[in-house]
C-alpha cells in the first residue's frame, strides 16, 4: 500500500517565531487528519532545528527544501544531507522547479542529491513537471520522461522505493491555475508506467506520487480521489494551518 502524504513547502516564507507558531498550529490541529495520511512540514533552513524539536514525537514529520550535492567542504552557503539528518529530519525536497529555474539544477545534480539523501537516511521528494509552453506544445510527457529517467533511473530497486515523487506542473505553481484532476491523473499514471517499465509493477505501485500546483482545500478532494495521486506538495496553502490541515483531510 502506497503512503498518502500531504507535505507543506513553506518556501522562503515566515520568520522563525511565525514559523514556529505555524508548526504548532499544524501539530495541534492534525487530530482530524486520517491516520493513514502523513503530514509533513518543510520550513526554511533557519527554522528546521526548532520545528524539528517541536514535532518530535508527534505525527507531523519535518523536511528540508533542499540539500547540497556534495558530502561536505568548501561550498559556501550550502547545507549538507548529513547536517539535515543531524536535525532529525525525515524528508528533503530535491529538484523543485524553482531551484531548477533559479539555480540551474540539472537532472544529474538531482541524482547526486538523491544519492546523498539516501546515504544519510533522508527520503527525497523528487520534483518534476513541465512548463506552460511545453504543455501547450504537447511535449510535456517527453519533458517529464527525461526528468525522471535522468534523475532517478540510475537508482537500484531498493533505492527507488525510497523516493517520493512530486509532479508539479510549473504553470500551476503559485498561479492559482490548478491542473484538472484528469490532467494530474494522466501524468501520474504516465510516471507510474515509466517506473513499472523500468522496475516492475510491484515497485511502481509502492511509490507515492504527489501532486503540487495551486492545490487548495477547494480542489484537493477531487485531485486526491484519482487512483495514481497519493497526496500533495502544497505551497501557498501550507502557510495557513487550517487550510493545510483541511487539504490533508480531503482524502
Ligand atoms: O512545492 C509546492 C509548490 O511548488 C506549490 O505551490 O503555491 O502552487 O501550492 P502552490
Amino acid at each position: 500500500m502506497r503512503k498518502k502524504i500531504v507535505a507543506g513547502n513553506w518556501k522562503m516564507n515566515t520568520l522563525p517565531v511565525e514559523g514556529l507558531a505555524l508548526a504548532k498550529d499544524v501539530i495541534s490541529s492534525s487530530a482530524g487528519v486520517p491516520n493513514d495520511v502523513e503530514l509533513v512540514v518543510i520550513p526554511p533552513f533557519t527554522h528546521l532545528n526548532e520545528v524539528s524539536k517541536l514535532a518530535s514525537g508527534t505525527r507531523v514529520a519535518v523536511g528540508a527544501q533542499n540539500c547540497a550535492r556534495w558530502e561536505k567542504g568548501a561550498y559556501t552557503g550550502e547545507v549538507s544531507a548529513s547536517m539535515l539528518k543531524a536535525l532529525g529530519l525525515k524528508y528533503v525536497i530535491v529538484g523543485h522547479s524553482e531551484r531548477r529555474e533559479y539555480f540551474g539544477e540539472t537532472n544529474q545534480h538531482l541524482f547526486e542529491k538523491i544519492v546523498l539523501a539516501h546515504k544519510h537516511d533522508l527520503i527525497p521528494i523528487f520534483c518534476c513537471g513541465e512548463k506552460l509552453q511545453e504543455r501547450e506544445s504537447n511535449t510535456h510527457f517527453d519533458v517529464v520522461k527525461v526528468q525522471v529517467e535522468e534523475a532517478l533511473f540510475k537508482l537500484d530497486e531498493s533505492s527507488i522505493k525510497n523516493v517520493v515523487i512530486a509532479y508539479e506542473p510549473v504553470w500551476a505553481i503559485g498561479t492559482g491555475k490548478t491542473a484538472t484532476a484528469e490532467q494530474a491523473q494522466e501524468m501520474h499514471a504516465y510516471i507510474r508506467k515509466l517506473l513499472a517499465d523500468k522496475y516492475g509493477n510491484d515497485v511502481a505501485n509502492s511509490i507515492s506520487i504527489l501532486y503540487g500546483g495551486s492545490c487548495k482545500p477547494s480542489n484537493a478532494a477531487e485531485i486526491f480521489a484519482k487512483p495514481d495521486v497519493d497526496g500533495g506538495l502544497i505551497g501557498g496553502a501550507s502557510l495557513v494551518a487550517s487550510d493545510f490541515v483541511a487539504i490533508a483531510k480531503s482524502f
